[in-house]
């Protein structure tokens, strides 16, 4: 292996701001929030931070809908708070990470304002701009990842725009050399103020195809889901090595892109000395439960096999070159306790088994904030108590399509975003100790059981399961850079691979069921280095267990 860097060797911690610690009592967190709780972030191993958006925002999106791509939104706080957690991080050797969201901005973007006001303004080419077809409707029937038609009409100029997500998301247009070098002056900006790394937002889609043609309908509303259409367009990776030119060479950082869309044979084009980005969150183990693309109500129970190899295919793509994020949860995604276990079970034990898949398969793990807690999902009983706008969209499909408002809604609980969003689950008092006033979101019922400090306290908690393993494996060479081999792939209950570097080899074993599940005599050799439950299996691993084994091998 290459002379490791920072960024492999320790883990990241994603924050979504807006949920994470209110010190003003206004109900949203801020980043003074997340200073405080610094020492926390410590204390479980985290060497860097990635903020999702902290910008100004109309905050449509929850701050994926930028309106000043160098400031600070002041419902996070300043510029100047933003500059003290840089510095409070940097001392406690943890890096902020910001996220930059470059396909689109907000359509309150002084930008897309002067862009929306004729057809000859000197931005009047910032953003995709298209006439309607002859009867007047959109230019194409492509529909936004949020639901609708991804072309919202604008009278000043007679034209539509594209949006690939929300109606106040319109996509920039990447082919002006301007807007690329604006966007890439913003992300140095960042890096001028410290910070040690990017996340950048759904980057498959900032090369548009060069004809623009209505596609095949997927679906009731008579409309093709614009991914299909757009998502990692040829000629893509020429401005993405640009941005990699302008922006990330020569400094100690690393950058991970959001690629809905990048299959692992491409992988090579994308990450590592001749890519792009350090690493690139893929989707394949996330959407094991869908049939196509993304759409809630076309969801089919999953064998655990295709999860094995959804995850086994993305080690190997980046076995040789390149590295990998491991994530089970972030702010898009449900809990991963109730999403990767659908069949029920003790969500405690469920969250021991992913963190100890997350801590021992090869990349750099990601955690998201109260998935150390085993945080769980949320079951509200009407789609109006739901923020999240992707919900919104997924239900009103999902009644087009034919369901029932009660069928639409149960699949809004599995899946919305807002189960990840919920207030972080910080102690036992009101509001789960996020906030002091109202919390924009309320708390989940269960934090009176499921929080910090009370699992702080307790040696057998999730928390204290996951700062073991943290530090388990920054002692374990062999889990940074051993190699990984898919173990009992055939098996419909339990997922094993072993990591072998010299003469050690670690061993997991996690039982997915909640039936016993037997192993193969011997499977288990060598010294248990952790384990779920209190003591070791025999014969079969108990529901849920998770053990990791290390041993000699010739
Ligand atoms: C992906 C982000 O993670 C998500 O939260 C956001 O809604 C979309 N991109 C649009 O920016």
């Amino acid at each position: 292996m290459k002379a490791t860097k920072w960024w492999q060797n320790t883990a990241v911690y994603q924050i979504y701001p807006k949920s994470f610690n209110d010190t003003t009592g206004n109900g949203t967190g801020d980043l003074r929030g997340i200073t405080e709780k610094l020492d926390y972030l410590k204390d479980l191993g985290a060497g860097a931070l990635w903020l999702t958006p902290v910008y100004p925002s109309p905050m449509v999106d929850n701050g994926y809908d930028i309106s000043d791509y160098t400031g600070i939104n002041p419902q996070f706080g300043t510029l100047a708070d933003m500059e003290e957690l840089i510095a409070e991080a940097k001392r406690r050797d943890i890096r902020i990470v910001m996220d930059l969201v470059y396909n689109h901005s907000s359509d309150q973007h002084p930008w897309f304002i002067e862009s929306k006001s004729s057809r000859n303004n000197a931005k009047s080419d910032w953003y995709i701009w298209r006439d309607a077809k002859p009867d007047g409707s959109a230019p194409t029937n492509w529909r936004g990842i949020f639901g609708g038609s991804a072309w919202t009409y604008c009278k000043e100029r007679g034209q539509y725009y594209l949006h690939t997500f929300a109606e106040a998301q319109p996509d920039l247009n990447w082919e002006n050399p301007e807007v690329r070098a604006a966007l890439f002056a913003a992300a140095n900006f960042w890096l001028d103020k410290g910070v040690g790394g990017f996340r950048i937002d759904a980057i498959t889609y900032i090369k548009k195809p060069a004809v623009f043609e209505d596609g095949t309908p997927d679906a009731a509303d008579g409309m093709v889901s614009v991914h299909t259409m757009t998502a990692n367009t040829p000629g893509i990776l020429d401005f993405l090595h640009e941005f990699r030119r302008e922006v990330f060479d020569g400094h100690d950082i690393f950058t991970v892109g959001e690629a809905n869309g990048v299959s692992v044979a491409e992988l090579p084009d994308w990450v590592g000395e001749n890519g792009v980005f350090s690493m690139l969150f893929e989707f394949a183990h996330v959407l094991v439960p869908y049939e196509g693309g993304e759409c809630w109500s076309k969801m089919l129970p999953w064998p655990l096999t295709k999860l094995k190899g959804a995850l086994s295919a993305s080690q190997a793509g980046v076995a040789k070159e390149g590295w990998y994020p491991i994530y089970f949860e972030n702010h898009d995604r449900a809990r991963s306790v109730n999403y990767f276990f659908p069949h029920g079970g003790d969500t405690r034990l469920a969250a021991k088994a992913l963190a100890t898949i997350l801590m021992t398969l090869r990349g750099t793990p990601f955690i998201y904030e109260g998935e150390e807690l085993g945080m769980t999902n949320v079951k509200w009983d009407t789609i109006e108590a739901y923020d999240d706008i992707s919900s919104h969209g997924q239900y009103e499909l999902a009644l087009k399509e034919g369901f029932s408002p009660a069928e639409a809604l149960s699949f809004v609980h599995f899946n919305s975003r807002d189960n990840a969003r919920t207030p972080m689950q910080w102690d036992t008092s009101k509001n789960a100790g996020f906030t002091t006033g109202t919390p924009w979101l309320p708390a989940n019922e269960n934090y009176r059981t499921i929080n910090a400090a009370a699992e702080q306290a307790d040696a057998d908690s999730v928390l204290s399961y996951y700062k073991q393993i943290v530090r388990l494996r920054k002692t374990k060479p062999v889990l940074l850079d051993g190699v990984y081999e898919e173990l009992l792939a055939d098996n419909e209950q339990i997922y094993a691979f072993s990591r072998t570097a010299g003469n050690r080899r670690i061993v997991t074993a996690v039982n997915f069921s909640t039936e016993e599940a037997q192993l193969p005599a011997g499977f288990l050799k060598g010294v248990r280095l952790i384990g779920s439950y209190a003591d070791a299996p025999k014969a079969a691993l108990r529901p849920l267990e998770a053990v990791v084994y290390e041993e000699e091998v010739k």
